[in-house]
């Protein structure tokens, strides 16, 4: 296992809140610590996408994760502008949006840091540690695209949920599991949620090209 690391995880409210649970997950079973808030849109897709029973105004978002695993967890109202996260000096060694809405999108990428995922992001930026947004939203409008772009230029990793196909995803939780290995590879924590790309055997011309080859 590699040594224990301090992550900041926020979820907000984007479609696809199982890759921020899945990552958060992961993090806490590798031995990491998680600093975690979640927007008020976040956890109103808890509910409806993961059908949890959380409480709207005073979620528990530790119940989320398995008791053996909430030692290394820390989970802050996203009111708390004095949580860790929010301070350069608090050995944040990556923050992670997931899902990452547009609006909080556009908000990190003008600088606004009104609670405290905006400004976990904002310090990530402004101290050069590595910030990945992990947006889901389709078809992208054009200030979605500058949003992005300003953000990219800006230092962060934009991550969109777009889970590939080539592993041959056999359930969602294959699809879920891609792009939260995705994220944990931006941040150099070792995992095995999804098989490593391999250079497939050479196909066997086909036969149009091989005139008078006999067939075996
Ligand atoms: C079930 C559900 C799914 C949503 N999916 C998305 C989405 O995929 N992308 C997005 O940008 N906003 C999505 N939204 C809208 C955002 O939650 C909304 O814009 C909200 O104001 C974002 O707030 P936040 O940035 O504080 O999390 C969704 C909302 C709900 C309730």
């Amino acid at each position: 296992m590699s040594s224990s690391r301090v992550f900041a995880v926020c979820f907000c409210g984007g479609s696809g809140i199982a890759y921020g649970l899945r990552l958060v997950e992961v993090l806490l079973q590798s031995g990491h610590q998680v600093h975690l808030a979640a927007t008020g849109a976040a956890i109103r897709v808890l509910r409806h996408e993961a059908q949890l029973p959380l409480d709207q105004q005073h979620p528990d978002l530790r119940s989320l994760f398995a008791p053996e695993l909430q030692k290394g967890l820390s989970v802050h109202d996203k009111a708390a502008v004095e949580a860790a996260p929010s301070s350069g000096s608090a050995g944040i060694a990556a923050t992670i949006l997931v899902p990452c809405s547009m609006g909080t999108l556009a908000r990190v990428a003008h600088g606004f840091s009104s609670n405290l995922i905006e400004r976990a992001a904002d310090v990530a930026l402004k101290e050069g540690r590595p910030l990945i947004l992990v947006p889901r939203e389709t078809p992208l409008s054009t200030i979605h695209l500058r949003n992005m772009l300003l953000l990219a230029e800006a230092g962060a990793v934009l991550l969109p949920a777009m889970p590939g196909f080539y592993h041959r995803p056999e359930t969602v939780k294959d699809l879920v599991d891609f792009v939260a290995g995705k994220i944990l590879d931006r941040i150099g924590v070792e995992h095995t949620l999804f098989a490593r790309w391999k250079t497939p055997p050479t196909p066997r011309p086909s036969s149009q090209w091989n005139e008078g080859e006999e067939e075996e």
